[in-house]
């Protein structure tokens, strides 16, 4: 459907649970997830139910998200479900990657055509402070199995932070060399206070200068058309290479004005816009008598035409219960 500002809407991000088995940094602000009650989590029917009320307003392309999705029971199941509901065209799944390799087979055989996995550093030490406890060894056999299966368009994201592993762009950037990979660099959206400044300090790196740094080591051909996406990344490649690059600017290049997509949040609320600390609650209400499905394709047109026009800067990001 369209938004108020003529937006083509048809993308939902679905955080299937706020549990996760890593602690990146970025992601978790404070020590410790906050975690809710599973009461609190929707079912996966509830789930699959606001699923095909979404599908009768046009929307076609779901992204599986957490926390980790993986850690929640039945997702490959209920992912298979949605894919059989008329209307859908694109499943994917972001995923940290540590638990991915056994369910390689059965994410195909349900339909997910992409992966985004999330990798940070190449270096394992790094890696685990990173991510609080998080193992390389899995992310890679994870990344490897997701790979050696040719139905997924496999994207790997790393979010970069200035001083923590700004300088493994050029390391990470040569994956894309020899094997069918997206490496994706992604600016840090910080929790708080936002600065869209090229201060040396800021721990924000634009992708403007991750784009100079790349070019400093490699040629680099830039505006090509990249992999199959609807995201807001734009893409660039080594000179020769197999894979591409690409680059997410949300901080200093904010792309709202293609924005297709609404967020479901593992609690039950919608998001119109990830950066905006506004929400429309839909679980309690939805397990009240009051609750009808017609209501609820209310409820979810009602949440795409309120978009804002432009994000502005959340002072709450809880991307571990938003699924990024
Ligand atoms: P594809 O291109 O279809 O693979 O989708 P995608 O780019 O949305 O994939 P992914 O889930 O890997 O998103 C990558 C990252 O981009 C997210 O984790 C966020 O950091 C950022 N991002 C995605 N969508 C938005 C958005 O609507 N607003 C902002 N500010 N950042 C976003
Ligand atoms: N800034 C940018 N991206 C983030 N993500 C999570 N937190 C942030 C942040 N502060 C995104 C990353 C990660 C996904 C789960 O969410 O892309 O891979």
């Amino acid at each position: 459907m369209k938004d108020s500002f003529g937006r083509h809407v048809h993308s939902m991000r679905i955080s299937v649970t706020d549990r996760c088995n890593m602690r990146c940094d970025y992601c978790v602000s404070g020590d410790k997830l906050q975690l809710r009650p599973s009461r609190e989590l929707l079912s996966l029917e509830e789930i699959e139910t606001i699923v095909r009320a979404a599908g009768t307003l046009g929307f076609d392309t779901f992204r599986f998200t957490g926390g980790e999705p993986l850690v929640r029971q039945g997702v490959p199941e209920l992912i298979e479900k949605i894919g059989r509901q008329p209307g859908v065209r694109r499943l994917s799944l972001s995923t940290n990657g540590s638990l991915l390799a056994p369910y390689v087979d059965r994410l195909a055989d349900a339909g997910v055509k992409a992966l985004n996995i999330s990798l940070d550093s190449l270096l394992p030490d790094r890696f685990r402070k990173i991510t609080r406890g998080g193992d390389l060894a899995c992310v890679l056999s994870g990344v490897n199995a997701a790979l050696g299966h040719d139905r997924f368009t496999v994207k790997l994201n790393a979010v970069i932070v200035r001083g923590i592993n700004d300088d493994e762009l050029g390391e990470l950037a040569s994956l894309t060399i020899h094997q069918p990979l997206t490496m994706r660099f992604i600016e840090y959206m910080p929790h708080g206070s936002w600065r869209a400044s090229a201060q040396a300090d800021n721990p924000t790196v634009s992708t403007d200068e991750m784009l100079d740094a790349l070019s400093q080591r490699f040629e680099i051909e830039r505006n090509v058309s990249g992999p199959v996406g609807e995201g807001p990344a734009r893409y660039v490649q080594i000179k020769g290479a197999v894979g591409y690059i690409g680059l997410i600017s949300p901080v200093f290049q904010p792309f709202c004005e293609r924005c297709n997509r609404i967020r479901l949040t593992s609690d039950g609320y919608i998001k119109s816009c990830l950066l905006q600390d506004d929400r429309f609650a839909l679980r309690d209400w939805m397990r009240s008598p009051a609750y009808t499905f017609d209501e609820l394709v209310k409820r979810i047109r009602d949440a795409v035409l309120l978009k804002p026009r432009e994000h502005s800067y959340a002072r709450n990001i809880d991307m571990s219960t938003v699924g990024g």
